[in-house]
């Protein structure tokens, strides 16, 4: 059987969680049955390393009022965060706690994580009055050894680090002052390696990551199954199996960032560049699609698609969407700028 929408009040502390995870904002409207929003354009979501000033100006200015309202508020960077919180270690049930939902180590992580950006992302384009407005990628698959360096932390997130000195800014809401002092540029992560501060040879790194992102989305991940992670229903307890791309590279990134908040699962998405490092997710899901090989295609099981998660969108209503919705991003209107994909090709 499919999840049936989960209900916020049905929220349970778990191990590791603080009682934030559970404290979401009350449904003051009947939940809505998400629609897609045709009428809207084609948002383009650009390369973090790529974005210039003005669009700099813009997202940090919608995250300024984002994080302004309270987090009674389901539009709030308060409750955004919350939100991911109470989707991780098993806070939300149904019936009761020894029915949790849990949206890692199985295959909603992926859909879950696009759902999540749609609705972050509708809801900083509301606040600023543009439909236009797309979160950046962070191209931490591209390895390119020339700065920008696309692999670093891009410097959308920390003015510090930014080419020109006069743009430091630690009081930009896209900085996070948890962040590991030992991610600026042009260090990168490494997807082998869940530490962060050890000397580091760019040169191998770059390899060694090209290696890895070949063999986890390109030989490794040949069915929908092992991309997406493993069948997870209602009744089944806990993650099940992670995919293709879920454990490495995505796990090391997190950690790299720092152990704190984007390092734990309850607290990852209180850093604005939780929501960079899932729209690359998401984009490698989508050129994943794209490789040879009749496989490569989204999981058709009925339980998978009618599977319903609920969200908080962006007139601050929960609304309930079902997995089915979450895979055409067409249909929601979303498209990535597009960058040389080197490392596909390994082994061609
Ligand atoms: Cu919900 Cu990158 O994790």
């Amino acid at each position: 059987k499919p999840f049936p929408a989960p209900d916020f009040k049905l929220c349970n502390l778990a191990f590791g969680s603080t009682e934030a995870c559970c404290t979401l904002p009350e449904r003051l409207n009947p939940l809505k049955e998400f629609d897609f929003q045709p009428h809207l354009p084609m948002r383009v979501r650009p390369a973090a390393h790529l974005v210039d000033d003005a669009y700099i100006a813009k997202y940090q200015r919608a995250m300024e009022l984002m994080r302004a309202l309270p987090e009674t508020d389901g539009r709030s960077f308060q409750a955004q965060y919350r939100l991911h919180c109470a989707y991780c270690n098993n806070h939300l049930y149904y019936e009761s706690p020894e029915q949790p939902l849990e949206i890692h180590q199985n295959w909603l992580f992926l859909p879950w994580h696009r759902l999540y950006m749609y609705f972050h992302e509708r809801i900083l384009a509301k606040l600023i009055g543009d439909d236009e407005f797309a979160l950046p990628y962070w191209n931490w698959d591209n390895q390119s050894p020339v700065a920008p360096y696309p692999g670093a932390v891009p410097r959308v997130y920390d003015l510090e680090w930014s080419l020109s000195p006069d743009a430091i800014n630690k009081t930009s809401s896209l900085y996070d002052a948890d962040r590991n002092n030992c991610s600026k540029p042009p260090r990168l992560p490494e997807f082998h390696n869940f530490t962060a501060c050890e000397p580091q040879n760019l040169t191998l790194a770059r390899e060694q990551n090209a290696q890895l992102m070949w063999t986890q989305a390109v030989s490794v991940s040949v069915t929908p199954l092992i991309m997406s992670g493993a069948p997870y229903r209602f009744g089944d307890y806990g993650g099940m199996g992670i995919g293709g791309i879920e454990g490495r590279p995505h796990g090391p990134v997190h950690l790299w960032v720092n152990e704190k908040d984007m390092g734990v699962f309850k607290d990852s998405a209180s850093d604005p560049i939780f929501f960079a490092h899932h729209a690359n997710m998401d984009r490698l899901w989508e050129i994943w699609k794209t490789f040879p090989g009749k496989y490569r295609k989204d999981v058709t099981d009925p339980d998978y698609l009618n599977t319903a998660l609920t969200f908080f969108d962006e007139d601050g209503d929960q609304v309930s969407v079902t997995v089915a919705q979450a895979l055409n991003l067409d249909l929601l209107r979303v498209k990535y700028q597009e960058v040389p994909v080197a490392w596909a090709n390994k082994g061609a």
